[in-house]
């Protein structure tokens, strides 16, 4: 059902007050300018045109900064602490118009058609393979997650295995919980002056390097594109060079083909004897038996591994030679760190990945921009300002075909149309569009042809 449109009242404008003792040029001036942005044009808030009373099912434990972020914004919210079943799902999906999930609930291409009313998806966690990615675009469904908000959570725990380590702290540890007293300075060393060389120098990369200079530590490290360096990092030409300079060789690039046993037996023997390893990237990166038998040898001192080619799927698992063939060896190795893919696991990249994941969906539903979803186009406009009472905007999500903005801009003809963008990605395009002068009534008709267009996946309104 259509609610009317919100006609707000005219731009707000704050007042500034004048000092009284205001007398020369420069004050006159800077405090006009000071008036001046103080008539900020207020962003005005838009309402979905249909589907007032939105319904958002929230599952697997999410934060309750996330739950609180859209009860404030008047959304309906049931929020469960276990995933859900696909039989679950099938019978439940059917009446929300988003849903907020982490790894254990599958949105299958069965529950996306039995999800008529779905508008949204937001996986509050960092992978999205949980997800139907393509029919939930096919369908009209953005999904969002957070990739990025455990990067400091990770270069916390590089900097504690560094000096980890480089201490054989927890070989010293296991020792004194055993009953032995094993004090030893032989090849334990300070990290201030050694060189660590960061392999991969995004998100987490670049991070750590500003944390490592803190420490004292001189930072290389090695990207296959050309970086600015922080601080006084510096970037090498190549992974080889990187490999024989470093003391320390941490790895934070991204599983693809040509990471697939980036550090084996040839890279191994490049590095310098007494250096350490680390891996809280991903699994495959690392050729695991070659690492073996390089810290058998003596040649690594020691490694650290958060993430291994394949992993236990829940916790209390074994973690043995059935999951991979040499995992009892390297549970016999001194001077290894094991631990099980806990590099972004705190609390506050929990709150963080809530924050992140809750905003995006509140974005997408009160202004339609899809900017950091995973399987659409990323589309977004500037605010329609507190001013622009009569302006609409439209959402129009549709097929990638030829023909679509003819005949859409057709529709559009008679309005004004204030701004306008759309962006694709594979069959799927999204258009968004701010239209003015639009009447209530205007709505009703310019939807029915919109919607009519061949190509038409799902169109909203806002207003
Ligand atoms: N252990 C954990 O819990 C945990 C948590 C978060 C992220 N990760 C993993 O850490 C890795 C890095 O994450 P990020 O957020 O910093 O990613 P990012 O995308 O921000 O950075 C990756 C960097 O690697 C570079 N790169 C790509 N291919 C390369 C190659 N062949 N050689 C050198 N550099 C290359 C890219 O140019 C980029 O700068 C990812 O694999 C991610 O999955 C693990």
């Amino acid at each position: 059902m259509s609610s009317p449109i919100q006609i707000p009242g005219k731009m707000r404008t704050v007042a500034a007050s004048v000092s009284p003792t205001t007398t020369n040029i420069h004050d006159r001036f800077a405090s006009l300018h000071r008036q001046e942005s103080l008539n900020v044009r207020q962003p005005r808030v838009l309402h979905p045109v249909e589907n007032e009373g939105l319904r958002l099912l929230i599952l697997e434990n999410i934060s309750m900064e996330a739950v609180n972020a859209f009860k404030a914004q008047g959304l309906h919210v049931d929020h469960y602490t276990k995933a859900m079943s696909e039989d679950e799902l099938l019978q439940k999906i059917g009446s929300y118009h988003g849903i907020g999930i982490r790894s254990k609930t599958k949105i299958t291409e069965r529950v996306l058609k039995a999800a008529t009313k779905l508008l949204v998806i937001g996986c509050f966690c960092i992978g999205t393979n949980q997800v139907d990615l393509k029919a939930a675009a096919s369908a009209g469904i953005p999904v969002f997650n957070s990739p990025f908000s455990n990067s400091r959570s990770v270069a916390e725990l590089v900097m504690s295995e560094l000096v980890v380590l480089s201490r054989q702290l927890f070989e010293r540890s296991y020792e004194l919980r055993q009953g032995l007293w094993n004090k030893q300075s032989k090849g334990c060393w300070e990290v201030r002056g050694k060189t660590l060389g960061i392999v991969g120098y995004g998100h987490i990369g670049s991070q750590l390097s500003v944390l490592a200079e803190a420490f004292g530590i001189r930072v290389i490290f090695f990207d296959v594109i050309n970086l600015m360096p922080l601080g006084s990092a510096r970037q090498v030409e190549s992974l080889d060079a990187l490999l024989s300079e470093a003391d320390f060789v941490t790895l934070h690039v991204p599983e693809l083909p040509e990471t697939i046993n980036m550090i084996s037996r040839d890279q191994l023997t490049l590095m310098k004897k007494g250096a350490y390893l680390i891996n809280n990237a991903r699994g495959k990166v690392v050729d695991i038996p070659a690492l073996i038998e390089s810290l058998k040898s003596g040649h690594l001192a020691g490694a650290a591994l958060d993430v291994f080619p394949s992993e236990p799927g829940s916790n209390g698992s074994p973690f043995d030679d059935q999951v991979n063939p040499w995992a009892s060896t390297l549970r016999s190795l001194h001077n290894v760190i094991l631990t099980p893919h806990i590099g972004g696991s705190t609390e506050e990249a929990q709150r963080m990945i809530g924050q992140e994941v809750s905003q995006a969906v509140l974005r997408y539903i009160g202004l339609g921009s899809t900017i950091g979803a995973v399987n659409f186009p990323e589309v977004d406009l500037r605010a329609i300002t507190a001013e622009e009472g009569d302006h609409v905007r439209v959402c129009y999500v549709h097929k990638n075909q030829p023909g679509v903005l003819k005949l859409v801009n057709e529709t559009f003809a008679p309005y004004n149309v204030e701004k306008q963008y759309s962006d694709s990605k594979g069959e799927v395009a999204y258009l968004m569009a701010d239209i003015a002068n639009v009447s209530p009534m205007d709505i009703t008709s310019l939807q029915e042809s919109i919607r009519r267009t061949d190509a038409n996946i799902l169109t909203r309104f806002l207003a």
